[in-house]
C-alpha cells in the first residue's frame, strides 16, 4: 500500500509517494505561475494554476511510478495558508486569490479590532493583513458586487480538494489562519464570521488533519490507475504539514524554517496565545494539539534582495561571508523588506542598513543580512517565551539551512542546539502523505510522524552568544527609533 502527499505551494506543487512505513518512494513537481503584484504590497494568484500544477505533478507520478501510484489508499493535502479563494453558487472562482503575503488590508484589520474588542480572545491571534478575514473585509468594502456573490470561501488546498473530491472541507491547522476559527474550541466562530458579514454556511466543513475528509472522485481514481476507495485526509497548512514531515508533533518539538519567509514553529499540548507579541497561535494537524509560530516575512528573501542589488548569487554571498567570518561587525540589517508580522505586526515597516562605512562591501553586507534575519528569529523566540514556551532544540529546514554560518548564527542567537536533518525532503508533501496514511489506515500520528536522521548538530558557541547579545540589543533599539522618523 502507498500514500500520496500533495503540497500546493505558492511557486508550484510537489507530489510525493510514501510507503506504509512513511518512507518516500518518489516525487514530482510542477511549477505554478508566480504571484502577480497588481499594486505595491498586493499579491494574487489564479486558483486554476494550482489545479493545473496539481494534475501535472500527479500525472507525472502516475507515469514514472505506475505500480506505486496504483497502490495509493490515502492522500493528504498541504497548502500555502490564509489565501482567500472566493466561489459563487456554481463553484466559479469570483476573483484571483488574495495571498498570505498580501498587505492591502491593514485598515480593515484596525477596523475589525476596534469593532470587536474580543476578537483576539476568540481568534487567539491579532488581525493581521496576512490572514483571510481581513482580506474579506477588504473585498466587502472595495468590491461589494463580488462580495454579494460569495457562496463559499476556501483556502488554497481546500479548493484543490473540492476539485479532487467534490466536497468543501478544511482542516483545523489551516482554518486557524483564517481568523474565523475559535482556535481553543476548534470550531468556526459565528461572532468572528459575522464581523466580516459571513456565516457558517459560507465556510467548509471542519475535520482534523489526520481524519478522513472525503473520497477521491472516481474519474481521478481511474486516471491514476488506482482502485477502490481512496481516502483524502484533512491535511494541513504548509507549516503544520512541515512539522508532520520532521516529526514535530509533541509539546516543545519544533523547527526553524529559513525559506522565502521564516518560521519558528513549536508544538504545544494546549492553546497558548500571545497576541501582544504577534505570535501565531494555531491548531496543529493532530487532534488536541496546537502550535505557535513566529513568522518573519523576508528570510532568504532578504539575501535574494541583496543578490539582485550586488549581482552575486545568494550562495556566492553566503559562502564569501562564511569564508571571512570573525564575528559580528558594525553593520546591522533590519529585514523588514515586505513589512513584518512577528513581533511588530506592521505591514508598512521597511528594511534598513545601519552602521555602514567605506569597508562595508557586499560580503560584510551579506553577513549583516544573515545576522539581521537571525535577530528577527530571536525576536520570535522572545515572544514565544513570553507565552510560556521554552525551546530545547530545533530542526533547521528550508533553503537557507544549507549555510552552516547561518545555522551558527541562529544557534548562538537562540541559544539552543540546531539539528540539521540528513539530505532528503522532509517538507509539507511528506507530512501530509503521512496524514493520508493515518486517515486511510487509522493509525495514530505518533506512530507515523518520526524524526529524520540528523546529519549535523550545531551547538551554540559561547563567545558568539555573548557578542550577539550585545548586537541584538542594538538591533532591538533600532526598529522603534527608525519607525519614529517614518511617521
Ligand atoms: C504562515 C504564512 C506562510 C504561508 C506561506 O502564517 O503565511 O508560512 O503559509 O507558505
Amino acid at each position: 500500500m502507498t500514500y500520496l502527499g500533495i503540497d500546493v505551494g505558492t511557486s508550484g506543487v510537489k507530489a510525493m509517494l510514501i510507503d506504509r512505513e512513511g518512507r518516500p518512494i518518489g516525487e514530482a513537481t510542477a511549477k505554478a505561475m508566480e504571484p502577480v503584484r497588481p499594486q505595491p504590497g498586493w499579491s494574487e494568484q489564479r486558483p486554476i494554476d494550482w489545479w493545473t500544477a496539481t494534475l501535472e505533478a500527479a500525472d507525472r507520478l502516475a507515469k514514472d511510478y505506475p505500480k506505486e501510484m496504483a497502490a495509493v489508499r490515502g492522500i493528504g493535502l498541504s497548502g500555502h495558508m490564509h489565501g482567500a479563494t472566493l466561489l459563487d453558487r456554481e463553484d466559479k472562482v469570483l476573483r484571483p486569490c488574495i495571498l498570505w503575503n498580501d498587505g492591502r488590508s491593514a485598515a480593515e484589520c484596525a477596523e475589525m479590532e476596534a469593532e470587536m474588542p474580543r476578537l483576539r480572545d476568540i481568534a487567539g491571534n491579532i488581525a493581521m493583513p496576512g490572514f483571510t478575514a481581513p482580506k474579506l473585509a477588504w473585498v466587502r468594502k472595495h468590491e461589494p458586487e463580488i462580495f454579494e456573490r460569495i457562496a463559499k470561501v476556501l483556502l488554497p488546498k481546500a479548493y484543490v480538494r473540492l476539485l479532487l473530491t467534490g466536497e468543501y472541507v478544511e482542516d483545523m491547522s489551516d482554518a486557524a489562519g483564517t481568523l474565523w476559527l475559535d482556535v481553543g474550541k476548534r470550531d468556526w466562530s459565528d461572532e468572528l464570521l459575522a464581523l466580516t458579514g459571513l456565516t457558517r454556511e459560507q465556510m467548509p466543513r471542519l475535520v482534523e488533519g489526520s481524519e478522513r475528509s472525503a473520497a477521491l472522485k472516481p474519474e481521478f481514481v481511474n486516471r491514476w490507475g488506482m482502485s477502490g476507495e481512496v481516502v483524502v485526509a484533512g491535511g494541513a497548512g504548509d507549516n503544520a504539514a512541515a512539522a508532520c514531515g520532521i516529526g514535530a508533533i509533541r509539546p516543545g518539538e519544533g523547527f526553524v524554517s529559513l525559506g522565502t519567509s521564516g518560521v519558528l514553529f513549536v508544538s504545544n499540548d494546549r492553546f497558548r496565545p500571545n497576541t501582544e507579541g504577534a505570535v501565531h497561535a494555531f491548531c496543529h494537524a493532530i487532534p488536541d494539539t496546537w502550535h505557535q509560530m513566529g513568522v518573519i516575512l523576508s528570510a532568504t528573501d532578504s539575501l535574494n534582495w541583496l543578490s539582485r542589488v550586488t549581482g552575486q548569487t545568494p550562495q556566492e554571498l553566503s559562502a564569501a561571508a562564511e569564508a571571512r567570518f570573525t564575528g559580528p561587525r558594525e553593520e546591522i540589517f533590519l529585514p523588514y523588506l515586505s513589512g513584518e508580522r512577528t513581533p511588530h505586526n506592521n505591514a508598512a515597516a521597511r528594511g534598513s542598513f545601519i552602521g555602514l562605512s567605506h569597508l562595508s562591501d557586499a560580503t560584510l553586507m551579506a553577513q549583516a543580512v544573515m545576522e539581521g534575519v537571525s535577530y528577527a528569529f530571536r525576536d520570535c523566540q522572545r515572544v514565544l517565551k513570553d507565552a510560556g514556551t521554552e525551546i530545547g532544540q530545533l530542526l533547521a529546514v528550508g533553503g537557507g539551512s544549507k549555510s552552516t554560518l547561518w545555522l551558527k548564527m541562529l544557534a548562538a542567537n537562540l541559544n539552543c542546539e540546531i539539528l540539521l536533518p540528513e539530505d532528503g525532503d522532509y517538507g509539507g508533501a511528506l507530512g501530509v502523505a503521512r496524514l493520508g496514511l493515518c486517515a486511510a489506515e487509522r493509525v495514530s500520528p505518533e506512530e507515523v510522524m518520526t524524526m529524520p536522521g540528523i546529519a549535523k548538530v550545531i551547538t551554540p558557541d559561547a563567545a558568539l552568544i555573548e557578542t550577539y547579545s550585545e548586537h541584538y540589543a542594538r538591533y532591538r533599539a533600532l526598529y522603534p527609533a527608525i519607525e519614529e522618523t517614518r511617521t
